[in-house]
C-alpha cells in the first residue's frame, strides 16, 4: 500500500473516531476496517498524532490478536475456541480446520485464500461448534460441514 494511501486512511480514521481521549483503540479499529490490517507505516503517524511512542502503539497492536499486521487472505475464517463450543467438539473441529487449510491460527494459507483466526464466543453457544466465514456465522459445524463451507467460499471468491 502506498504511503499516501496509508496517510489518507490514518487521517480518515482519526476523523471517524472523533476527538476523544484515549482514541488509540477506535483509531486502530478504523484503520484495520479501511486497510484490512494495520500497515507498519501507519504506526508512526498514529503515535505522533496521539503523542505516544511508536513502541506504545506497536505494543497495543501486538497485544490484541484482533489487529492484523499483514493483509488477510481472501476469506477470514474464525473458529470459536471458547468453553461452550469446546464442550461440543470445537477442539476436534479446530484440528481438522488447521490440517485442511494447511495453516495455524493467526496465519494465512499458502495460496493466500484463507486467514484463520480464533474467536472467543460468537453468541451461538447453544449450537456450537460455531465458526464465522467472512461475515456469516455458522452453527453446529462438523469437519464435513466445514469442508463444504470452504468449497462454497472458494467458488464464491
Ligand atoms: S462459546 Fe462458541 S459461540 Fe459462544
Amino acid at each position: 500500500m502506498a504511503d499516501t494511501q496509508i496517510s489518507d486512511h490514518v487521517h480518515a480514521a482519526f476523523d471517524a473516531a472523533g476527538d476523544i481521549d484515549g482514541a488509540l483503540l477506535p483509531v486502530l479499529h478504523e484503520i484495520q476496517a479501511r486497510c484490512g490490517y494495520i500497515p507498519s507505516d501507519a504506526v508512526p503517524l498514529v503515535a505522533d498524532r496521539l503523542n505516544l511512542t511508536r513502541a506504545e502503539v506497536h505494543g497495543v497492536i501486538t497485544y490484541y490478536h484482533h489487529f492484523r499486521q499483514k493483509p488477510a487472505g481472501k476469506v477470514v475464517v474464525q473458529v470459536c475456541r471458547a468453553e461452550a463450543c469446546q464442550s461440543v467438539g470445537a477442539d476436534q473441529l479446530a484440528e481438522h480446520v488447521v490440517k485442511s487449510l494447511g495453516c495455524d491460527f493467526h496465519e494465512t494459507s499458502r495460496d493466500g485464500s484463507v486467514t484463520l483466526e480464533p474467536v472467543y464466543c460468537l453468541g451461538h453457544c447453544a449450537c456450537g461448534p460455531s465458526i464465522m466465514v467472512g461475515d456469516d456465522v455458522h452453527a453446529r459445524v462438523t469437519p464435513e460441514r466445514f469442508d463444504k463451507l470452504m468449497q462454497r467460499a472458494g467458488s464464491a471468491a
